[in-house]
């Protein structure tokens, strides 16, 4: 997020694809009579074979095969209900572990030895807006936050706890960027306190 002047973020997080080369498929629904819209039908001649196909398909995060053809879900099918699927199984990659921050860093850390303005005071689960309990950079228009989280990750809003003593209104102009690509640009013209920005389906581990 760059942003003018300090913040507060939790990253919410609903799924993502192993980054390995070699993708383990669980099966996440047997004989169903329900499963994601799939995104692209390619030719299979067995369960092994799409999986292959998945894998190779950028964006396909899982599948399923019925009468010679594949069926490839993306990543919306974590988000939607499985809408439809002839009496197949389908497979799709596992959920990641480790939602976690890895790290963060901002571009610069206001100093008051009363204050915990370090870019951690944004993630640390505390909540407070209290000036003094928020991550806080100096007043400009190119200051940012950011936190890389452990595993790469759907990303499909940020909330973001702004200061609550004064100065809210200096949070109003920044972009909300996941692996740097821009998913939202903000320009407000009232003040907030506590809002959701959204990212759409974003995919990435870093989130600025
Ligand atoms: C998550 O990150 C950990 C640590 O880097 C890695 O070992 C693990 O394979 C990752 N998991 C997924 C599902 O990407
Ligand atoms: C995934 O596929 C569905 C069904 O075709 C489509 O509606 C959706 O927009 C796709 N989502 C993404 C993120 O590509
Ligand atoms: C997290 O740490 C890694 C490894 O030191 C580094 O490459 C990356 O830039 C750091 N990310 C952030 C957001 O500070
Ligand atoms: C947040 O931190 C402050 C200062 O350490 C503490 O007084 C307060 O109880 C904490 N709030 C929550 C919800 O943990
Ligand atoms: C923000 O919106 C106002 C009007 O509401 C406009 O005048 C201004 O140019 C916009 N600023 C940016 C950076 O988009
Ligand atoms: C942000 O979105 C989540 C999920 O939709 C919702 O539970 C939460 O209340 C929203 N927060 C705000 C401040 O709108």
């Amino acid at each position: 997020m760059s942003s003018k002047t300090l913040l507060l973020a939790l990253v919410v997080i609903l799924a993502a694809r192993p980054s390995t080369q070699d993708p383990v498929f669980q099966v996440v629904k047997m004989g169903t009579s329900v499963a994601p819209a799939v995104a692209k039908s390619v030719p299979g001649f067995s369960a092994i074979d799409c999986a292959m196909k998945c894998a190779e398909t950028t964006g396909c995060f899982g599948f399923n095969w019925l009468q010679n053809l594949c069926g490839l879900f993306n990543i919306s099918s974590y988000e939607n209900a499985w809408t439809f699927c002839n009496n197949c199984d389908a497979f799709i990659l596992p959920m990641p572990q480790k939602k976690r921050a890895a790290n963060c860093t901002q571009s610069f850390t206001y100093y008051n030895s009363n204050y915990l303005s370090g870019c951690e005071s944004a993630i640390d689960g505390n909540r407070s807006q209290l000036t003094a309990l928020c991550s806080i950079t100096q007043n400009g228009p190119n200051e940012w936050w950011e936190v890389e989280l452990v595993n790469a990750t759907l990303i499909k809003y940020v909330t973001i706890y702004n200061r609550q003593q004064c100065c809210q209104e200096w949070l109003n102009k920044f972009s909300v960027q996941v692996d740097g690509v821009e998913c939202n640009r903000v320009n407000l013209t009232m003040p907030f306190s506590v809002a959701n920005f959204s990212c759409n389906v974003a995919f990435g581990s870093r989130v600025r």
